[in-house]
């Protein structure tokens, strides 16, 4: 059997017959292409994740208990003091690092272009978040005297777009010998039947395959092995959409070098126990963050003496880990979860269709689903006002004018 025709025998056993009509149309050299795409497909993964997106993760009740955490804002001076002299001396011995996650892509917020190239405006002027990064990280260098390595992580498809951006803003002052680009790993899109999508370029439409594709794409780059050849002790990994994220943050640093764990996060309150955020937990004695459609509601409610909830920590995408904790996680595979977005495709005749409602699926593995590789977390609780300002959707909560706010709200604070 020749090539073509072993392609089209397994995209008729996976039930992808419009591609095979979509390639009969396609000349010699753009079938060629597809073929050999179609030929690095594991159809096998496909079909088991789409069929599991029927399906919902049950949790145990009796399994899950809180996770204990610290309230900076309640931390006594001793304390403070001694958590940000720890975190301080891993900075200034240049032992520290930070990754960007910006391999998304945005469909909520509908920028064109990668969201770091997204400009909030504030202060009249506006600012990209990639700029807003680039300052804090600056401003910390200067603080510290070093200047910290950074990677940044872009997908397949954003990839050009992000360097390009990056060298024509010359990379918001940071200094490039110090900025490494690297590229995830992709997985398909299938539509609500289970059948993939063709794009623009006559392709099997593929996307980022989750912020949690991080760990393995660390490795699969080299920038593990180059943190090791820095002799970088602690790396912080955090989102690319929030304006309030504090990526060097001596004290969550310091409480985790204290307490002797290999990972920690910051949190923020969760504002009600009803909000659609994950929170903390403990599942089978292992730290995890609980997506809010999987918590039951019974324990969403619980609160503990002080009247706090329970299960009332946030991630915010504000974690930090070992080099060592880095090294055994990017050897680990994360399971994939199933968004549902929004995304265009060619139709059989070549036509683009736009979605205006979701329509298919996006497979992606949770940069949280590695905790629970570890017995513990250190975690320390944040403020909104200080620490959680995302751009997520294009109007009403994490938008951009909330986002707006918070930034501008802070920054006004502290002069
Ligand atoms: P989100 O999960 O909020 O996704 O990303 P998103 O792509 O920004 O937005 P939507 O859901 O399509 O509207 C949280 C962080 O994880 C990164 C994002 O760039 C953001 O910093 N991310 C997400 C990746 O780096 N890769 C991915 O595959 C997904």
């Amino acid at each position: 059997m020749d090539r073509t025709q072993e392609t089209i025998e397994t995209l008729r056993k996976y039930k992808q017959e419009h591609i095979i009509r979509f390639l009969e149309k396609l000349n010699k050299e753009k079938q060629d292409n597809l073929i050999k795409q179609i030929q690095g497909i594991n159809f096998e993964q496909i079909t088991e994740l789409y069929n599991n997106t029927k399906q919902k993760i049950q949790f145990k009740e009796s399994k899950i208990e809180p996770l204990s955490y610290l309230d900076k804002s309640k931390l006594t001076k001793n304390q403070k003091e001694q958590f940000d002299k720890l975190g301080e001396e891993t900075i200034k011995a240049e032992e520290y690092a930070v990754v960007t996650m910006a391999g998304g892509q945005g469909t909520r917020l509908g920028h064109k272009g990668p969201k770091g190239t997204f400009k909030l405006d504030v202060y009249g002027k506006g600012k990209f978040l990639f700029e807003i990064l680039a300052d804090n990280l600056k401003e910390a260098n200067k603080k510290f005297g070093v200047t910290i390595p950074w990677y940044i992580m872009t997908s397949k498809e954003n990839n050009a777009e992000t360097i390009d951006f990056l060298e024509k803003n010359n990379y918001f002052g940071y200094d490039k010998n110090l900025v490494t680009i690297f590229t995830q790993s992709e997985l398909p899109l299938v539509d609500e039947q289970g059948k993939l999508l063709i794009s623009k370029d006559f392709r099997i439409k593929q996307a980022s395959d989750g912020n949690g594709g991080t760990y393995s794409s660390l490795r699969a780059s080299g920038c593990l092995a180059d943190m090791k050849k820095r002799g970088i002790k602690w790396i912080f990994i955090g989102s690319v959409d929030n304006v309030l994220l504090k990526m060097v943050d001596i004290t969550l640093l310091g409480m985790a070098k204290s307490k002797n764990v290999q990972i920690a996060s910051k949190s923020v309150a969760k504002a009600n126990p009803y909000e659609k955020v994950g929170v903390f937990c403990k599942i089978n004695g292992h730290p995890k963050v609980i997506e809010y459609t999987e918590l039951p509601t019974s324990m969403a409610e619980q609160r503990d003496k002080n009247g706090e909830l329970k299960y009332g920590e946030s991630h915010i995408m504000c974690n930090l880990y070992t080099i060592e904790a880095l090294e055994k996680i990017s050897k680990e595979p994360l399971i994939y979860h199933s968004a549902h977005k929004k995304n265009s495709y060619l139709d059989e005749d070549g036509k683009e269709i736009i979605p205006e409602e979701p329509n298919s699926y996006k497979f992606e593995a949770f940069i949280f689903d590695a905790f629970e590789f570890f017995d513990d977390i250190a975690i320390l609780r944040g403020t909104r006002e200080d620490d959680f300002a995302p751009v997520k959707n294009k109007d009403g909560v994490d938008s951009p004018k909330t986002a707006k706010e918070l930034y501008e709200k802070f920054w006004n604070r502290q002069v």
